[in-house]
């Protein structure tokens, strides 16, 4: 099994959870896209809470029925990607730069379910590079700020994410700060002091979101639990 296949093995198995009349908060990314599919392909009474415009695309397209954040109370399930599941279903996510609405929803979530193929498994966080969203404002005094903490966590400076066209801006208007790989130790401590400085939005560490995960293996899909 490729890692595609492992993808579209647990967006499958997380699809098989949903109940006709949920709220169902939908992840972004190549492995929350197999989700959306499966999900589409079930038919069922449900409504989607996006969690960027590519997934809102999707899902319109599939024929999945939309509704915003603020126009419902909470959200019966969310399914999402990551980029690294770690230790206590600890995640980095935001690879692609949606981890701010995509954080917004799983908050917003009675149960939470990442998924993802074998090879996002590790020991500890930190071997994907981890996502910063920052306000465009000034935001090269940020990423200063930004390279201050690295250093404190023995990582190294953090970079702008550009694309072929110039910066990648996110769907909220702000840009993204990629913090180089290297082995976080404490990634509560780094959630912290990522969060207390002005021009951050949010980061891409996911800690005590995720109530289980379903990784797609060559053995088939596999459930952990924090
Ligand atoms: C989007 O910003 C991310 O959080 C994705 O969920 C994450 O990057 C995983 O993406 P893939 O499923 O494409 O690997």
């Amino acid at each position: 099994m490729n890692a595609d296949d492992q993808k579209k093995a647990s967006g499958e198995a997380a699809a098989l959870l949903v109940e006709p009349g949920m709220v169902v908060g939908l992840g972004t990314g190549s492995t929350a896209a197999w989700f959306v599919k499966a999900l589409a392909a079930r038919k069922l009474d449900i409504r989607g809470v996006p969690t960027s415009e590519a997934t809102a695309n999707l899902a319109r397209e599939l024929g999945i029925a939309l509704t915003a954040l603020d126009d419902v109370k909470s959200i019966d399930l969310t399914v999402d990607g990551a980029d690294e599941v770690g230790p206590g279903l600890s995640l980095i996510k935001g690879g692609g730069a949606a981890l701010l609405r995509e954080k917004l929803v799983w908050e917003a979530s009675k149960r939470c379910v990442v998924i993802a193929d074998a090879a996002k498994q590790v020991k500890q966080l930190g071997q994907f590079r981890l996502p910063i969203e920052v306000v465009r404002f000034g935001h090269v005094h940020t990423g200063q700020r930004l390279a201050d903490i690295a250093a404190e966590f023995d990582l190294l400076p953090p970079r702008l994410r550009m694309a072929d066209r110039g910066l990648v801006v996110t769907d909220g208007g702000n840009v993204i700060y990629d913090m180089a790989p290297g082995l976080i130790a404490e990634p509560a401590a780094l959630a912290g002091a990522l969060k207390a400085v002005t021009g951050v939005v949010d980061h891409g560490l996911f800690l005590d979101l995720a109530d289980e995960a379903l990784i797609g293996t060559d053995q088939g899909v596999v459930k952990l639990l924090p």
